[in-house]
């Protein structure tokens, strides 16, 4: 056993609300973390980004992917690490060649474009093309020495063909739902493959120390009910049922992320042996617990109130403190936070979710 895994297994969590939450126990006080909390809005993140040169080199050297991860926890107390990386890391590794490019957003250089594509897809050499998401997060975790608990993240299968399909972003995917539509074996095949890569990049991550992890399914939401469950849902399950224990034997926990998901979906989402489920805006959180009572919940402010004032932001996070009451969850929200909030609106984010959040629980 190496020393890295010594160290691991001797680290207990300090502040483990995050884990508890997970583990559906009723908290003093609700656990918060941000998604993209490490990113363009910290001043601090435009200076390492610069020194970095590329949102890739940035990503791909690990001390500056740990120093990023870490901006957030220093400056904000948040109750969760996450590993700083992209979704795209894996089709990546996978052989298409991913850059980002100014004000254009990821694009592949090969990306899927014949059956052939398809079938001579390689899968993702974890150890040779992603060792340095492992070793990001070995040092992270190093670093957080215990303070809070790190997560580990992949998009979902159906996410990531979705920009391996169609080369880079898009409002609509056509290319995507055309292959979905006309060569549905293919698009299993992908979909297969790509499960496959991230159930090996997954247990690299908890071998590496990751607490929790996140399954982003950004796109997920566009689909039709049945096409959701064929396409996205039933290759998260395989993933979830393919996780390895830690090196404490522990199984290690993870929140399911659909954006756009109707409510019904969050059903689904209790039967394929996750812990959470994340939730975005759109949805009355009263709504959502109801329908999930054997999962935790995480969400799910808007992320736009973070633009309005400091009274506004008081009063949606009342009302979403409110409406949970005791039951597990963790305060997030509903979507990545936009690169132009400003930072003090997230720290009386934090402020307002300790305080209400102490009122209702302790009450
Ligand atoms: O949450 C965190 O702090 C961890 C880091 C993280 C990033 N991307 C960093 C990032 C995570 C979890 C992601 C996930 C991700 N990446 C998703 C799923 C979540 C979601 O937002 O729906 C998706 C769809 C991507 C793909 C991606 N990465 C896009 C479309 C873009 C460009 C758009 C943009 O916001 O610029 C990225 C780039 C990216 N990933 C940035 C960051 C901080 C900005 C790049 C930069 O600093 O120049």
């Amino acid at each position: 056993m190496s020393c890295d895994k010594i160290e691991i297994e001797m680290q207990s969590v300090k502040n483990d609300l995050f884990l508890r939450a997970l583990k559906g126990e009723a908290l003093e006080r609700t656990p918060l973390w941000l998604m993209r909390q490490a990113g363009r809005y910290l001043p601090e993140y435009l200076e390492v980004r610069r020194e970095a040169g590329s949102f890739m080199n940035l990503c791909r050297t690990p001390e500056l992917a740990t120093a990023v991860t870490l901006q957030p926890i220093d400056r904000f107390s948040f109750d969760a690490a996450i590993i700083f990386s992209d979704i795209l890391t894996v089709p990546d590794a996978m052989g298409l060649g991913l850059s980002f490019v100014e004000g254009e957003g990821p694009v592949f250089e090969r990306p899927i474009r014949s059956a052939e594509d398809i079938q001579h897809l390689q899968q993702a050499d974890v150890d040779r093309d992603l060792r340095y998401v492992v070793d990001a997060i070995r040092l992270t975790k190093q670093e957080l020495a215990g303070r809070v608990p790190l997560i580990g993240f992949c998009g979902s299968p159906f996410t990531l063909a979705c920009y391996m399909v169609e080369g880079r972003g898009s409002k609509t995917f056509h290319k995507t739902k055309a292959l979905l539509y006309e060569s549905p074996k293919l698009f299993h095949q992908l979909l297969e493959k790509i499960t496959l890569s991230l159930i090996d990049y997954l247990n690299a991550q908890i071998e590496a120390g990751a607490d929790a992890l996140q399954i982003f399914d950004t796109w997920g939401g566009m689909l039709s009910d049945n096409t959701f469950r064929e396409c996205s849902l039933q290759y998260t399950e395989k993933i979830v049922a393919s996780l390895k224990a830690n090196s404490r034997g522990e199984s290690v926990p993870v929140i399911g992320f659909t954006k756009d998901a109707p409510l019904k979906w969050y059903d689904y989402y209790t039967k394929i042996g996750v812990q959470a489920v994340g939730i975005d805006w759109r949805h009355d959180i009263a709504d959502v617990i109801a329908q999930t009572k054997s999962c935790a919940i995480q969400g799910n402010l808007d992320p736009m109130i973070l633009f309005g004032s400091e009274e506004a932001i008081d009063s949606a996070v009342k009302d979403i403190i409110t409406k949970v009451g005791i039951a597990p969850h963790i305060f997030n929200l509903g979507h990545g936070i936009h690169k132009d909030v400003a930072p003090e609106r997230v720290a009386f984010l934090v402020e307002a979710v300790r305080r209400h959040s102490l009122v209702v629980r302790q009450a």
